[in-house]
């Protein structure tokens, strides 16, 4: 059954159907629905991680595809010549919560109901992608990120803000312990996945990427790979 993105924002472009399966339709539960994205906004709406964001969008331009959208806590941090963006995230969970940022945001979000596996959008459709915290995420991240690869245009950028696997050994070690429990209560999100490996698979002309330990944050989880990958 197709499926229509929600236009928020004042967007009021024309509906496209989109023909995919929605998370719901998965059987992703109660839990993903209401209770992880509150988890969520509770983990990732933090002044440290929003500086982060600021630094990484400052760079966001042209025809925008944000992935993984979650509840909107990237909208603040736009720059003012961002007036429009394209969002997907699978789990209506998230986008329900987004729909109060989206309203202050003054950004016209056209958001769908979409995984970053499968996107219904023709090669070379943005000129800037934005991840973050979301390939952690991604059940099938290769695929994910060659679908991101083959919708941005030549000369494109891809922005990521992602954590994963830290270079320590005994940081490691922990992540793999505890990586059952995070896909569990993470819905999905993996803690050893090695970012710039991921992201450095697809041909991409320079990845430029900054790894550092985010401060007052679990080693296990904060360790954080913020960059730009250029197509
Ligand atoms: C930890 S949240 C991060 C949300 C938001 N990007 C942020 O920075 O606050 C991860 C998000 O990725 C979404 N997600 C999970 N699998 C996905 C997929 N295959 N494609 C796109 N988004 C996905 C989840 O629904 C969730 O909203």
């Amino acid at each position: 059954m197709p499926v229509r993105p929600v236009h928020e924002g004042g967007g009021g472009r024309a509906e496209v159907a989109l023909p995919t399966r929605t998370r719901q339709d998965t059987g992703v539960g109660f839990y993903s629905r209401h209770i992880f994205p509150a988890l969520c906004d509770y983990a990732l709406d933090r002044p440290l991680i929003a500086e982060h964001r600021r630094q990484l969008l400052a760079r966001a331009h042209g025809r925008i595809l944000e992935i993984g959208f979650g509840t909107g806590l990237n909208l603040p941090h736009y720059p003012p010549s961002v007036r429009q963006i394209t969002a997907i995230d699978p789990n209506q969970g998230m986008s329900r919560r987004a729909r109060r940022r989206i309203r202050q945001a003054g950004i016209a979000v056209e958001l769908c109901p979409l995984s970053s596996e499968q996107l219904p959008f023709a090669d070379g459709a943005f000129d800037c992608i934005v991840s973050t915290f979301t390939l952690c995420s991604v059940r099938d991240v290769s695929r994910g990120l060659a679908e991101v690869y083959r919708v941005l245009a030549p000369g494109g950028q891809l922005l990521f803000l992602e954590h994963g696997l830290a270079p320590d050994a005994a940081i490691q070690k922990w992540q793999r312990r505890l990586n059952p429990l995070q896909v569990l209560f993470g819905d999905g999100c993996h803690l050893d996945r090695r970012i710039t490996t991921l992201v450095a698979g697809l041909p991409f002309s320079s990845v430029d990427c900054a790894e550092f330990y985010l401060p007052h944050t679990p080693k296990t989880h904060g360790y954080l790979y913020q960059g730009v990958a250029t197509r």
